[in-house]
């Protein structure tokens, strides 16, 4: 379904990062796997391509595009995947995080597409047949991480993101995908309780993976891998304040250490 495609994707060297680029490379794409280490053995078992990126700086993301452009032909579908996350202080204050926290998450969860997206987009407007930017943001871009209010923020500002490009240059046929899951198994979510128990599912990357062909299959801007995040945020727009008193009365329920970031 994919042949002929370039698929360029970030944070891939485990997790949902490499659950996309498998299913990419399933469907006929040639893949452009990068993460702070080159993937190489993940990237040779998909006969995939590896590259170094730091995502949080900007020269770095430059240099991958521009490498992946060269070795394997322009780039079809973008994949901004990389991200991290971080707790609140140490007694649950909500801006408590140091700055370092909110300044790699801020880089990362956020800058890093903005990097790709101002490199891509006017050479997918040169060239004329448009692209395709989807960003991993997160179920907390659209609701809340509780916890982590840098992860939340950051995840929020990635929806909007990738709302934007998918606003602004559909004209220019260029699509955009935004990913936004619950809790999936990955390096993430390794050993915590609260996620591998989680009532609305603990999900593989494959998973997420399979949302995304049919998001893009079926047009749908939002992948949704957890149906029931498409259900909370719907009753989030129709009433913010029972959202809230919903969330508080949840937060009320977990104990500070189980909490997963
Ligand atoms: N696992 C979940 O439950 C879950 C849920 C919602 C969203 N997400 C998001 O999914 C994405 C992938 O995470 P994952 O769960 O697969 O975890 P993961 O830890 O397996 O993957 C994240 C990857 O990002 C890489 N990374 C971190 N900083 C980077 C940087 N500066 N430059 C390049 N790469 C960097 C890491 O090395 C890692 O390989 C993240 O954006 C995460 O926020 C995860």
């Amino acid at each position: 379904m994919f042949s002929n495609k370039i698929v360029a994707v970030t944070g891939a060297a485990g997790g949902i990062g490499l659950g996309i680029a498998k299913m990419f490379s399933e469907n006929g794409a040639t893949v452009a796997l990068s993460d702070l280490k080159a993937p190489t053995s993940e990237a040779e078992a998909l006969g995939a391509k590896a590259y170094s990126c730091d995502v949080g700086n900007e020269d770095s993301v430059k240099a991958f595009i521009d490498a992946a452009n060269a070795d394997l032909g322009q780039i079809d579908i973008y994949i901004s995947n990389a991200g991290v996350g971080f707790g609140d202080g140490p007694n649950g204050e909500v801006a408590g995080g140091d700055n370092q926290s909110w300044e790699t998450s801020w880089q990362v969860n956020v800058m890093g597409s903005v990097y790709a997206a101002r490199a891509l987009v006017p050479q997918w407007i040169e060239r004329g047949q448009g692209g395709r930017f989807v960003i991993t943001a997160s179920a907390a871009g659209l609701l809340s991480q509780i916890g982590s209010a840098s992860y939340t923020v950051t995840k929020h500002a990635a929806v909007g993101l990738a709302e934007s490009i998918a606003i602004a240059h559909r004209k220019d046929g260029i699509f955009a995908n935004c990913i936004c899951p619950q809790y999936v198994r990955s390096n993430m979510t390794k050993g915590q309780k609260f996620a591998e128990e989680s009532k609305d599912g603990y999900l593989e990357p494959s998973d997420v993976a399979a949302a995304l062909k049919a998001s893009i299959v079926n047009d749908d801007f939002l992948v949704l891998s957890h149906p029931v995040v498409g259900d909370y945020f719907k009753g989030k727009a129709m009433d913010y304040n029972r959202y809230i008193h919903g969330m508080v009365k949840l937060k009320s329920k977990i104990n500070p250490q189980d909490l997963p970031l």
